[in-house]
């Protein structure tokens, strides 16, 4: 078949396909009608209608057809909600229907993030609740978050009086990576490998908008380059897991020299000393499984950190009149010692006097 024959064969199947579309859609009885959307165009469905800010697109959308609506995305049905009285249909009140996330090229069925709702995801989720995102090891592990934060200000306090420019993101990720790595690992950023810099390769490939998510059967085509990239850098990452389990197994064959055991140490001990507690995973884990829970929490906490921060900070300085012509006075004449500044406002302890500034405007 030459190419011009294939082009014809292809615009075919791609019409005939749009108009079968077409007709379950006008034709389709109340009890499976999807709910109003755009109808969108063959193969592509309305992703040619996304644009540059698919959030605000999606927005305006909703304004015509309403706050349930239904679209195509290439080839997938998709439903968006968007009002708070339909966010609750979905996040809580069928929470259980919802509860899985779609299964896209990258997702790895080990994670938490991407396991099915179910046994091994609920055993996954109480594993990391317990033994890392617990009030108590939060509150725990206070003392080297406030030292990293220390080292960092103490860092900056020098620039700042030698005049010296600064990059805040670059300090910023390093923070959250040295911090990250001494709760998770016990230790702070290895040197050996930059951690920070593959997650971000990593987050480029699988994040990235991949056409064979929307029209699977593109999927062995790799027409954006997305699985070789990602191999390349999964390949990194999975020497620097190796290297980390490696290490910590070691340890425990020497016998522990530190007090506390890391997060590492303790997902390791489910291979051969599972605390009752934690039983139901520890049947169904092995090394593929560990990784995968060291990732989810490592891929979860880095970005994300380091994005809310990079952005609040942006924010700031784009509203520059803000901090420049007020005045910030704070309420019953509280003095900035009393105000209680501790980062366990909002993971577990309540703040004794609430953060509250009032806005002055500055008399030139
Ligand atoms: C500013 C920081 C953070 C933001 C904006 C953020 C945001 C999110 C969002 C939107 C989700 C999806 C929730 C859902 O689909 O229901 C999520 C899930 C998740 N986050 Fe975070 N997160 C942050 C920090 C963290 C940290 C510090 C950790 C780990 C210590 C973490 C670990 C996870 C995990 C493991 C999941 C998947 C949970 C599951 O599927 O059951 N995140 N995060």
């Amino acid at each position: 078949m030459s190419l011009a024959d294939f082009v014809i064969f292809l615009l075919v199947v791609v019409g005939l396909c749009w108009f079968i579309h077409l007709c379950r859609t006008f034709t389709s009885n109340g009890r499976h009608k999807p709910p109003p959307g755009p109808i969108g165009l063959p193969l592509i469905g309305s992703l040619h209608m996304l644009g540059k800010h698919p959030h605000r697109t999606l927005y305006k959308m909703s304004q015509k057809y309403g706050p349930i609506m239904s679209l195509r995305l290439g080839l997938i049905p998709t439903i968006v909600v968007s009002s708070p009285a339909a966010a609750e249909l979905v996040l809580k009140t069928h929470d259980a229907v919802f509860a899985n996330r779609p299964k896209v090229q990258f997702s790895d069925s080990k994670t938490m993030a991407f396991s099915e709702f179910g046994g091994y995801w609920r055993s996954v989720r109480k594993f990391c609740n317990m033994e890392l995102l617990s009030p108590t090891k939060i509150d725990s592990m206070a003392g080297l978050r406030k030292e990293e934060l220390g080292f960092v200000v103490e860092w900056l306090k020098n620039a700042a009086g030698s005049g010296q420019v600064v990059n805040v993101s670059e300090k910023v990720a390093r923070l959250i990576e040295d911090m990250t790595c001494r709760m998770l690992l016990g230790k702070s950023r290895d040197e050996r490998f930059n951690l920070t810099e593959v997650l971000n390769e990593m987050t480029k490939a699988t994040g990235a908008f991949n056409v064979a998510d929307f029209i699977p059967f593109l999927a062995p085509l790799d027409l954006q380059g997305l699985v070789r990239k990602a191999q390349v850098t999964g390949k990194a990452l999975d020497k620097i897991l190796e290297t980390i389990i490696d290490e910590h197994e070691e340890e425990a064959r020497e016998g522990y020299k530190k007090l506390d055991k890391d997060f590492v140490d303790v997902l390791l001990s489910l291979k051969n000393n599972p605390p009752s507690i934690h039983e139901q995973l520890a049947k169904n884990i092995d090394r593929s499984n560990i990784k995968a829970i060291i990732l989810d929490i490592i891929f979860g906490s880095v970005e994300t950190s380091i994005t809310a921060i990079e952005w609040i900070m942006t924010e700031l300085m784009r509203h520059k009149r803000l901090v420049h012509s007020f005045d910030w006075e704070l309420p019953f004449g509280m003095s900035p010692d009393e105000l209680d500044m501790d980062e366990t406002f909002g993971l577990s302890l309540p703040r004794t006097k609430h953060l509250l500034a009032i806005p002055k405007i500055r008399q030139c």
